[in-house]
């Protein structure tokens, strides 16, 4: 793995540095919310897209605060003077945080990793330690700065964060630790953490990030997938691999190195005799759209025995978009048009020749449970949803067990209760009396939206937990003249799919 552009890291043996870093960084207002304050929204949401001149314009000052932003976040040199003001300067020194900048900058000093705060979800000041001007995934060309490289906080780290099930458990396997991120969400609701990667450089790197945030250390495994706690089964496994379908392993952070989407499938699969009973695997990943073959089928063909599994697709793009994508994720767009062409080139052979027409991005939950008929749901929703989504997720998977518990006697004698900010829309044409269809939309989680008849969008409103579902359906019947045998009939299914998509929930 080649390193060479990558700079010597700081020393893990030192907590006792890293705790009085940390102590200086709070005190100075080194925090997520120090910094909105400092640099101003633009300036901040600027540095998260890696444009930093809005924030070089905002630290122009002397105070302690702005010499913090402009070293560890922008990597400018600074006075010694002005650091010392700051920061413990000959321990982190000593113990490599911070080096003398080149011999011709005075006593400049500069960092040796990119630090950024980062809120916890529990108000926890948090940081998050990376390699140098890689804080954020890919925008500004990852590539010059070697394969090793290990990025900070990017899109797909939050979105899987947020997707997370934070059940409070004795076990959490972070599969591709890479800056710490994942693992130290995890650390806040697991007694024991394992943390593997195949890059030595971010196991490093998360034992800066636990320690420079306070949290409890995490069992730091080397190796390539499962190789790493082989033998060993966990409450919770997490992963943001590297799920770039790419014609090359260049990029240890993107690129998985095995063919086509393999490694995404190896992963799902293998993790269900990894997983305790009850236990959940949350993976995000991209996967092909093979001409000829149904992408949900491909999926579901994924999924291991014993595993009930929720897969969502937020995206799709073809093949030109995808190679695009991942070309400028590593700056391969400011090279030379000859070997810009040819990388392109090469992308969409190995496309060809596998027949890909394009590729899926979202998500993949398992949850292994002894259910002799594994439920397994492969849906698109490309639409917005409300993050975190974990509790949406762990209840997701709840109403799975409730509806293979109950069939369609058992659901009418059910109480059901109407999920909390749905609405109701009604479609037609104006000043017509009846609408076109209904639709009930829920405003919180998934957001989804889904379409009713009147019988259905009637149910659902009288459903506040206190009469039986055959009890409201005698009762509707009864009121629109219909056989109230052939509404409790043709009305579970509708029932189910209502219970299923989060509309209804069983009361009681
Ligand atoms: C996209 S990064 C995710 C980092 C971090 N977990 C996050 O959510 O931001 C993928 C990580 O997987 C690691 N990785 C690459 N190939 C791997 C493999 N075969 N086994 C385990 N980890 C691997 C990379 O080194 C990188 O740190």
């Amino acid at each position: 793995m080649s390193n060479s552009s990558l700079s010597p890291l700081p020393a893990t043996d030192r907590p006792d540095v890293a705790a009085r870093l940390r102590d200086a960084l709070i005190g100075a207002g080194f925090t997520a919310d120090g910094l909105l304050d400092l640099l101003g929204a633009p300036a901040y949401a600027a540095l998260a897209r890696s444009e930093t001149v809005p924030a070089l314009r905002a630290t122009r000052g002397d105070t302690p605060l702005e010499a913090l932003v402009r070293l560890f976040l922008l990597q400018q040199p600074v006075a010694h003077a002005r650091v010392a003001d700051a920061l413990p300067v000959d321990a982190c020194l000593e113990s490599g945080w911070l080096v003398r900048a080149a011999p011709d900058a005075g006593d400049d000093l500069a960092a040796t990793v990119d630090v950024r705060p980062y809120g916890g979800p529990g108000g926890e000041d948090w940081f998050i330690v990376s390699d140098l001007g890689c804080a954020v995934g890919g925008a500004r060309g990852i590539g010059s700065h070697g394969e090793g490289v290990v990025l900070g906080v990017g899109g797909a780290s939050t979105t899987l964060a947020g997707i997370t099930v934070r059940n409070p458990v004795a076990s959490v396997l972070d599969l591709g630790t890479g800056s710490g991120i994942q693992t130290l969400h995890a650390t806040r609701h697991a007694t024991r953490v394992t943390a593997t990667d195949v890059n030595p450089r971010a196991l490093h790197i998360t034992a800066l990030t636990l320690a420079l945030s306070g949290a409890p250390a995490a069992d730091l495994r080397e190796g390539s997938l499962f190789e790493p706690v082989r033998g060993e089964t966990y409450d919770l496994i997490v992963s943001n691999p590297p799920f770039v379908i790419s014609p090359g392993a260049r990029l240890t952070y993107r690129d998985g190195g095995m063919g086509g989407d393999d490694l995404c499938r190896a992963l799902v699969q293998q993790a269900g005799e990894r997983l305790n009973e009850g236990g959940f695997a949350q993976f995000l990943a991209n996967w092909q759209h093979v001409e000829g073959e149904d992408w949900p089928d491909r999926l579901r063909s994924w999924v291991p025995r014993g595993c009930d599994a929720w897969i969502v697709q937020r995206e799709v793009q073809d093949v030109t978009q995808y190679a695009e994508l991942w070309l400028r994720d590593a700056g391969d767009h400011r090279a030379d048009p000859a070997e810009y062409q040819a990388r392109y080139d090469a992308w969409l052979d190995e496309f060809e020749a596998r027949k890909v027409r394009a590729v899926g991005f979202g998500w993949i939950t398992l949850r292994r449970t002894g259910a002799a008929e594994p439920s397994i749901t492969v849906e698109e929703w490309p639409h917005p949803v409300e993050q975190p989504l974990g509790d949406t997720v762990r209840a997701h998977f709840e109403r799975l067990d409730y509806l293979r518990e109950h069939d369609d006697a058992a659901l009418l004698a059910g109480h059901f209760r109407l999920v909390e900010e749905i609405v109701q829309e009604q479609v037609g044409l104006p000043g017509a009396e009846d609408p076109e269809h209904v639709v009930l939309r829920q405003n919180r989680g998934m957001r989804r939206a889904t379409k009713v008849d009147t019988i259905g969008a009637g149910f659902a409103g009288v459903c506040d937990g206190s009469l039986s579902a055959g009890r409201i359906l005698d009762a509707i019947a009864q009121l629109v003249g219909e056989d109230p045998v052939l509404l409790r009939d043709r009305t579970p299914a509708q029932i189910r799919l209502l219970v299923e998509q989060g509309f209804l929930e069983p009361a009681g």
